[in-house]
């Protein structure tokens, strides 16, 4: 009795020789390698520059070609522009760029579709009058979609294997652009939220300046102070950007403070200091409810806590009060020292100098009073600024 014939995908890889199996599993193993270290790559890198060069990169390095090209459509230009590109000469990547439906990229862009050409030279559709050669051979141009809306075109030119392209490499390619294209456009929106929330903050420092003329421009320049300060002293630029936010709306709690008290122009008697002293708690309840905000809790709460523990409102001492609050104090003291006032006159830049030596490890953290005196040493005075948002 005859034996049933099979079609399965077992039986039919009996019928490879085992050396092209070999090679062809060694080729997609290289292939889901690439794919891999892209996906993780592409969390790594920090500025878009290296995100597009990176999928140009991994683009011809997976598909094995000589040629590969980013382009994205520039929404104030209506064009597609080539961001990052490998193998083609300057010149080109300079002038390039194509509306919808001009040249290959465009006519991808423009169809949403996918164009492969095995060989240019004999392909009908790209057929020229003139007898200029095309530089490529073989390519595939796959649209980068997102959310249903294209953003871009990725190209790949002349395998160096000189093999033509397969409808595989065609699928893979446009695994390679869907991730692009994600990871593309969620920059684009982390951007516009970060965006959104500066302007809050700036929004808050300027609320802030209007409620108190007499101290206008403080909150920036204690910022400023700051996150320069951050950076001598190491910090990792996510703190020293935290910072810099925490501080441009440290003292958001005087909103919450009446008039009679906040505007006063002389010095304060114990009832009112007792007032004005709650603007750290008031500031950190305004920013705890805020999801994006709570971050700068510790900072706003504890900008006016004493290194030996005799400030307000918790009383904290030495490292139990957070670097950045230390730093912002500092800071904070230093505008406030050399800074006119309606009740007296600005300290000189050596009578304030003597005054942060003199409350460096009762008020100040004398690590910090270290290195901000170093970096005043040569600077000029700020001139007070004309707004917070110029
Ligand atoms: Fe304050």
């Amino acid at each position: 009795m005859k034996a049933a014939k099979s079609s399965s995908i077992a039986d039919k890889a009996v019928l490879i020789p085992a050396a092209d199996n070999a090679g062809r599993f060694g080729e997609l193993l290289k292939v889901v390698e690439g794919l891999h270290e892209y996906n993780v790559l592409t969390y790594a890198v920090n500025r878009d520059q290296e995100l597009y060069d990176l999928i140009v990169r991994k683009a011809t390095n997976i598909m094995n070609t000589h040629i590969g090209s980013l382009m994205l459509f520039d929404e104030k230009m209506m064009k597609l522009k080539i961001v990052a590109s490998c193998g083609l000469p300057a010149k080109v990547v300079k002038s390039s760029s194509l509306k919808s439906g001009e040249g290959i990229a465009g006519k991808v862009f423009q169809s949403r579709q996918p164009i492969f050409c095995e060989d240019i030279e004999f392909d009908e559709r790209f057929k020229r009058k003139s007898r200029v050669k095309y530089s490529s051979k073989s390519f595939v141009a796959v649209p980068l979609k997102v959310r249903g809306r294209v953003v871009g075109v990725l190209n790949v030119n002349n395998r160096k294997s000189r093999q033509p392209f397969t409808a595989e490499g065609m699928k893979i390619l446009t695994l390679i652009a869907d991730e692009a294209a994600m990871t593309i456009e969620n920059r684009r929106l982390l951007r516009r939220v970060e965006k959104a929330y500066m302007d809050t903050i700036a929004t808050l420092a300027k609320m802030l300046d209007e409620r108190m003329p007499s101290t206008k421009g403080h909150s920036k320049r204690v910022a400023e102070l700051s996150s320069e300060l951050a950076k001598r002293m190491g910090l990792p630029e996510e703190r020293i950007q935290l910072i810099k936010r925490a501080a441009l709306i440290h003292d958001i709690g005087k909103i919450g403070i009446q008039d009679n008290v906040l505007l006063k122009p002389r010095a304060l008697n114990a009832v009112e200091r007792k007032i004005i002293q709650s603007h750290p708690r008031i500031g950190s309840e305004i920013v705890d409810r805020v999801e994006f905000f709570n971050i700068f809790v510790p900072i706003i709460a504890f900008h006016h806590e004493w290194f030996n523990g005799e400030g307000y409102p918790m009383g904290l001492s030495g490292p139990q009060i957070p670097l950045g609050a230390r730093i912002v104090a500092v800071c904070d003291a230093w505008d406030a020292m050399i800074s006119e006032r309606a009740y007296r006159d600005p300290l000189t830049k050596p009578e304030a100098v003597a005054e942060l030596i003199r409350a460096s490890g009762t008020q100040f953290d004398p690590e910090v009073v270290k290195e901000f005196l170093k970096m005043i040493k040569k600077k000029p005075r700020q001139k007070p600024a004309k707004s917070l948002y110029e």
